[in-house]
């Protein structure tokens, strides 16, 4: 009985030690719903990585970045959502397939100070890697403006 507890303990010593740190790289998804959002945007090119229909949701903080510029505060967040395309007909949104969120964190020093993480539908993390499945694309297209690539003017 004795041994059995130790042995619970060990694996709820475990089990935190694990879920904690994945906590850290993936945090639960915020409620964006009520943030500032883009104009519909619809990538119709089905070659494109981004084919389907997006929106893009920015916090106080991250709408503050975008009028200096391009230069994000501590804390910002930006979400995208994004949709299929249900057959041929982009002018309504299909099933939603993912969304991404960018939140700035200097502690993220591998990704140019931005915590990267990506979530399923129903918004649970869908454990892609921030470096090789975000930041290497954000680094390479837009390092000059803080990683962003969308600007102010998505958002009037
Ligand atoms: C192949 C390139 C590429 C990859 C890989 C990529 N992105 Fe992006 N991302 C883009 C482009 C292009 C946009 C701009 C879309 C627009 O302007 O409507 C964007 C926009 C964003 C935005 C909105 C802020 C901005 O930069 O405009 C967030 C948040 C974001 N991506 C997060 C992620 C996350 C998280 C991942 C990894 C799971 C990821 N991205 C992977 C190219 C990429």
């Amino acid at each position: 009985m004795k041994r059995l507890t130790l042995i619970n303990t060990g694996l709820f010593v475990l089990f935190f030690v694990c879920c904690a740190a994945a906590a850290i790289s993936t945090p639960p998804l915020p409620k964006y719903q009520s943030w500032k959002k883009s104009a519909r945007k619809v990538v119709a090119d089905k070659k494109s990585l981004f084919y389907g229909i997006h929106y893009i949701y920015a916090d106080p903080k991250a709408i503050k970045g975008y009028q200096a510029g391009n230069k994000f505060p501590e804390g910002s967040r930006i979400v995208v959502e994004h949709f299929n395309i249900k057959g041929d007909n982009s002018a309504v949104d299909g099933p939603k397939n993912m969304v991404v969120l960018m939140k700035k964190d200097k502690s993220q020093k591998n990704t140019g100070g931005w915590l990267y993480a990506g979530y399923t539908a129903d918004g649970k993390p869908s454990r892609l890697d921030p470096v090789k499945n975000c930041f290497e694309c954000h680094q390479k297209e837009v390092a000059g403006r803080d990683y962003v690539f969308s600007g102010i003017a998505d958002f009037k």
